[in-house]
């Protein structure tokens, strides 16, 4: 396992953001980094690399890598339904979303579809309280969820699939 010389100065330039002796700050950023070349999810093996990259001790990315919510510490799906379930969108039905997705791909937070399509997940406000119930599928936000834009997004995340294959 090894970033390209391309990522390699990818990470050079991240490292120089920070001051001399600050190195850790890099941590978070060279993690993204890892997670998007390494199929999506941050093995121990990677976590391993980035902290000898990094020159930190495991155990620092490891705490890092486990605490946000971000990072996948298993491999996951093509697409990622992290649904918001803090108060605001706790009280505007997201536990009745969470229970739909179960209903519809038969997975529970955590999960992955036995196809390697879908993987849902719930995690903490993602700032967006005003629009829910949401949820985050990779860079975007799906807001105001019902179960038929559930339905929706179910099927375009299907037809992007078939469209890519
Ligand atoms: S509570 Fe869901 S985005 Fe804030």
């Amino acid at each position: 396992m090894k970033f390209s010389d391309e990522k390699l100065k990818e990470v050079e330039q991240i490292v120089k953001r920070y001051p001399e002796g600050k190195h850790k700050s890099a941590l978070l950023p060279v993690l993204h980094l890892a997670q998007q070349e390494f199929g999506g999810w941050l093995s121990a093996e990677t976590m391993d690399y980035v902290a000898d990259l990094l020159k930190l001790k495991p155990i620092e990315v490891y705490e890092v890598a486990t605490f946000y919510s971000m990072y996948n510490l298993k491999q996951v799906g093509r697409y990622m339904f992290e649904v918001c379930q803090t108060g605001p969108c706790m009280l505007n039905g997201s536990d009745d979303i969470v229970k739909y997705i179960h209903e519809k791909l038969g997975i529970r937070p955590g999960e992955t579809t036995e196809d390697g399509m879908f993987t849902l997940k719930t995690v903490e406000c993602l700032g967006a309280c005003g629009y829910a119930p949401m949820m985050q599928m990779g860079k975007h936000y799906r807001e105001h969820l019902t179960k038929e834009k559930v339905d929706a997004i179910i099927e375009e995340c299907r037809q992007n699939a078939a469209s890519k294959n």
